[in-house]
This record gives C-alpha cells, sequence and structure tokens, in this order.
C-alpha cells in the first residue's frame, strides 16, 4: 500500500503537482487527508504547538504521540514523520530510531534534514526498506542565528545542489526544498529525479508544503513564504467570545443541551 502511495508520488514529477500539509494531532489530519498527498508530522510541532525556540528541544516521545494522533485521521495520504534532532547521528542509531518510530505510529515514511553530510545515514535507511524523504536548504535543527533564505552565493548554491542531487541518486521518494532562491530551486527541480516540494522556494518545486496552523492564521509569526488563507485565530475568539456571553447571560444550556 505505502509503496503504492510513494509511486504515484514519484509519476507526479513534472506532470502533477504534490500537494503536502502538516499535522500534529487526528481532527486536522483527516480534513487533510481529503484533500493531502503527503501529511507530515514536522517538527515543527517544538515551536508551534510547544513554544520552544528550536525545533531541536521537541523529543522522540513526544513526535510519536503526536503522530499516533496524526494517523488515526490519515487514510489515503502519504503519511511521514520527522525524525527528531540527534536521532540519527550514525546509521546504526537512524536505523532503530526510524523502525521504532514506524512500529510506533504506523506511519509510511521518515523526513531527515542534511545533504552529503547525512548521506550514508540516508543510504542505510534505504538499503533497510524505510522509504525516506530528503530536506535540503534552510535546515532548522541545524541552523544557527537567524533564519535566512538560501542560495545567496555561488558556494552555498553548489553545495545545495550537489546535496539534492546525492540524496535524490540514494533513492529518497522526494524532498523538500526550504527557503531557496527561486532560480536555484528550478534548478535543483529540473536536476534531480526525486520530486522537489518546496516551503519558500518558489513555484518551480513539484509540490509546495506548508505548516497548516500558519496558512489557518493559528500561528501569530509573519514569514514571507506563508499565505494566511484565513484567520481562525478570529474565528475561534468570537466563538469563545460568544460562549461566555451566552453562559454568563444563560442562554446556554438551553433545553436542547440538557438531558
Ligand atoms: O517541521 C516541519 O513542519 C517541516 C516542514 C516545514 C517542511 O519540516
Amino acid at each position: 500500500m505505502s509503496s503504492l502511495k510513494i509511486k504515484k508520488i514519484k509519476n507526479k514529477k513534472n506532470k502533477k503537482k504534490i500537494i503536502c500539509l502538516t499535522s500534529y494531532s487526528k481532527n486536522i489530519a483527516q480534513i487533510l487527508d481529503k484533500y493531502c498527498d503527503i501529511v507530515l508530522v514536522g517538527d515543527s510541532l517544538g515551536s508551534v504547538l510547544y513554544n520552544y525556540n528550536t525545533t531541536r528541544k521537541i523529543s522522540l516521545n513526544t513526535m510519536i504521540e503526536h503522530s499516533k494522533s496524526v494517523k488515526k485521521g490519515v487514510k489515503k495520504s502519504l503519511m511521514v514523520v520527522d525524525m527528531p534532532y540527534n536521532t540519527y547521528r550514525n546509521p546504526k542509531e537512524a536505523l532503530k530510531n526510524a523502525k521504532y518510530i514506524i512500529s510506533q505510529t504506523g506511519c509510511e515514511a521518515v523526513k531527515l534534514e542534511g545533504g552529503k553530510k547525512i548521506i550514508k545515514i540516508v543510504k542505510h535507511l534505504i538499503k533497510n526498506k524505510i522509504q525516506v524523504m530528503g530536506h535540503v536548504g534552510l535546515l532548522p535543527q541545524s541552523e544557527k542565528g537567524k533564519f535566512r533564505y538560501k542560495g545567496r552565493n555561488n558556494l552555498e548554491r553548489n553545495k545545495i545542489l550537489n546535496d539534492a542531487k546525492s540524496l535524490s541518486s540514494s533513492g529518497v521518494f522526494s524532498i523538500v526544498l526550504e527557503c531557496i532562491e527561486s532560480s536555484l530551486a528550478k534548478l535543483i527541480t529540473k536536476s534531480v529525479k526525486a520530486p522537489t516540494i518546496g516551503i519558500g522556494a518558489s513555484v518551480f518545486c513539484d509540490g509546495q508544503v506548508l505548516v497548516t496552523d500558519d496558512l489557518l492564521g493559528l500561528n501569530p509569526t509573519n514569514f514571507r513564504f506563508v499565505k494566511k488563507y484565513t484567520n481562525l485565530g478570529k474565528i475561534i475568539d468570537k466563538s469563545v467570545r460568544l460562549f461566555k456571553k451566552e453562559v454568563i447571560n444563560k442562554s446556554f444550556p438551553t433545553k436542547k443541551n440538557t438531558y
């Protein structure tokens, strides 16, 4: 089943756009499942839900508990789980933790951040039949300092291009391109066999991913690459305000809500 889903995603390259969004819980996952090829349990969970100043702080167990919830909402899309920081420092550790994530959550693939530096690890996972999604460009797990888009000079551009090429030839089924200058994202997408999925990486990628809380307007942060499709924060505020008012003036609960 998962290999069929992977095949469908790979076959979309140069033909149809790949739709990917993040989820940290069942209720959101079951809505995304209707529209997405991939539902990603991203380690952005750490900053978005737990308010950590870095994704490095999210633990393997927290990722697993949220992924178990997401799994309950995912029926048709491919479920991918981010391997948290320090869970894939060498091939043996990566395989043990990837197997653990898959067995505990029922997800179908894992995502790792990095290129050539982690290529031995990626190859070891793939050799052991673990489906891997790559991630190059801005790498929140290893980024020091302010997040800035990548591909500003030739050295950086060549490194990212070579990272993506190495991942693709190692057999990853797709690669996330995060915050990459448009012409470089276009070049990478043209140069590699694996479909590219962009976040802040232009329209030239084979697909797009966003953090769902960002597109719903639940996350107060403002990134250039995010489009807020609604302002759920405002809608929730309005509903909670009305609830409070109705409790105070006793118009809730009514007979209809009472046994
Ligand atoms: O952690 C995450 O949500 C991600 C996406 C932004 C691609 O890696």
